[in-house]
């Protein structure tokens, strides 16, 4: 896989220094998967290389970029609004610079809008872009005018990106950029382009250099991460990967997403199963129970193939745990089909369910389709589907009471005096214990649930 470095621009940090009487502050916004965090992070780490400090306050900024996502119309609305709001603050300080990348800029129907409606946005980029930001600021600075392009796609990984992590015990590692799969309702081959697989030596240096910062959990990055190693010069699979890098002594937590079922194999089940520093969750997106509606997704699995696989994974990895993505109302989902999702849902029993009614994307396969369903059809169906997953799911979270399980400590909790864990299974529990322990391990003792969320007491180790 070619693979381009990211080094220094000395001239675009000059451009900089002589642009501002003191160091200009940038404020970053990402709206979509943790993939888009992940580069949200990288912008940070590439504007703080060239002289920008970072600030959380949007009005205080000289630069706002908003990372954007163009998974569903509702993402891409949130954006626009959002920018439009940005009009009164260019109004209050003409010199602010207003930017927009990622998935959404990918597109030329966006940039092309961006054009003519939103005069006050002068920058846009697509998620190749990252390592040219300086470069694009600097010729903003010195001539002006606005900078509007996609960027194209390179067919390359880019590696040495600067990066400012939003924490440091919990890290993403993108083991892989870009999709093959073209899910007929899905954007993000269109605008991630085709799949590129890092070489091993780069995940493992990062890996590294996360554990020895002192980083406890870190989850493994991919569209699609079982067609991971397709292109590199080792040729290892995700297996393979994982494999590798569990050999590496510590005190640590490693997830990965997303698996695609069609390749998810017995091999990563077995794999998950003998180190113990693996989670024994697997988040695996069905997407729909019928297959008929899978194969008009171009899913390449049946309904009886994906429970196969959980089948096999609750037998192989004790107390294991799924979680996984439905779309419902895909262009001609009949009452039956969706009746099969429900089925399926019921016969799984996830622990966690995202859901989301069809969205239609210009470009895709399914934006042609007859799609006679109204939208409170579909609302209606949502509605049923989230019955039917509580229903499923908060009594088994609750079986889970009485049992001592070791957490990582993420965040204070809702209440008051509380904290937030996870454990190894995804699950999160709210206890009550100091601030102090944010980011450390603890041992929970887990007393109750309220819904999804389990609540529990703090245990000494
Ligand atoms: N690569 C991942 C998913 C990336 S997008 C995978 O294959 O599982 C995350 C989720 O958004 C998808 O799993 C799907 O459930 C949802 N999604 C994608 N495109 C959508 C669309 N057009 N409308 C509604 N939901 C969509
Ligand atoms: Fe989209 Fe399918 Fe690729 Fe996932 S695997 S990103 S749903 S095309
Ligand atoms: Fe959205 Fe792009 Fe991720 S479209 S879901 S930010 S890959």
């Amino acid at each position: 896989m070619p693979t381009f470095t990211y080094t220094h621009n000395a001239a675009a940090a000059a451009a900089v220094a002589a642009a501002y009487d003191t160091p200009p502050l940038a404020y970053v916004r990402s709206y979509g998967c943790q993939q888009n965090v992940n580069d949200g992070e990288k912008l940070r780490g590439v504007l703080l290389d060239i002289g920008f400090g970072i600030t959380d306050a949007p009005e205080r900024a000289d630069l706002i970029l908003f990372n954007t996502c163009a998974v569903r119309e509702h993402a891409e609305q949130r954006v626009f609004g959002n920018v439009g709001a940005l009009k009164k603050l260019k109004e209050a300080n003409p010199r602010l610079i207003i930017g927009l990348c990622g998935c959404m800029a990918q597109q030329p129907q966006v940039v092309e809008k961006l054009k003519k409606s939103y005069p006050y946005v002068d920058l846009v980029f697509g998620v190749d872009g990252i390592d040219r930001l300086p470069a694009l600021l600097q010729k903003r600075l010195e001539k002006g005018r606005r900078v509007l392009e996609t960027s194209p796609e390179r067919g390359a990984v880019v590696e040495d990106l600067p990066i400012r992590r939003d924490s440091d015990f919990r890290a993403w590692l993108p083991v892989m950029y870009g999709c093959d799969n073209f899910c007929t309702y899905c954007i993000v081959p269109y605008v991630r382009g085709r799949e590129r697989s890092r070489e091993p030596e780069a995940i493992l240096a990062e890996f590294r250099a996360l554990l020895a910062a002192g980083c406890k959990e870190i989850t493994l990055l991919g569209q699609n991460v079982n067609s991971y190693g397709k292109g590199t010069a080792a040729g290892l699979d995700f297996a393979g990967l994982l494999d590798l890098l569990c050999q590496e002594p510590g005190d640590y937590r490693l997830r990965f997403m997303t698996s695609h079922p069609k390749d998810a194999s017995h091999r990563l089940i077995d794999t998950i199963a003998r180190h113990p520093q693996l989670c024994r969750h697997l988040h695996l997106p069905v997407q729909s129970g019928s297959d008929r509606v899978l194969a008009a997704m171009n899913r390449h699995y049946t309904a009886a193939q994906y429970l196969e696989l959980i089948d096999y994974a609750r037998k192989t990895i004790p107390g294991v745990t799924f979680s996984s993505d439905i779309i419902v109302g895909f262009p001609g989902e009949t009452e039956e089909d969706f009746e099969k999702t429900l089925e399926l849902v019921k016969a799984v029993g996830y622990t966690q369910l995202f859901t989301f009614i069809y969205s239609k994307r210009t470009g895709t396969k399914a934006a042609a389709l007859p799609d006679p369903a109204t939208h409170a059809d579909k609302a209606a169906r949502m509605a049923r589907l989230l019955k039917i997953q509580e229903e499923r799911a908060f009594p088994a979270i609750a079986a889970l009471t009485g049992r001592s399980e070791r957490v990582l400590v993420e965040s204070a909790g809702r209440m008051a005096g509380t904290l937030n864990g996870r454990l190894d299974n995804d699950l999160v529990v709210e206890f009550p214990g100091p601030q102090s322990l944010i980011g450390r391990w603890a041992r929970v003792r887990l007393t109750g649930a309220r819904a999804a969320l389990l609540t529990g007491e703090l245990e000494t180790e």
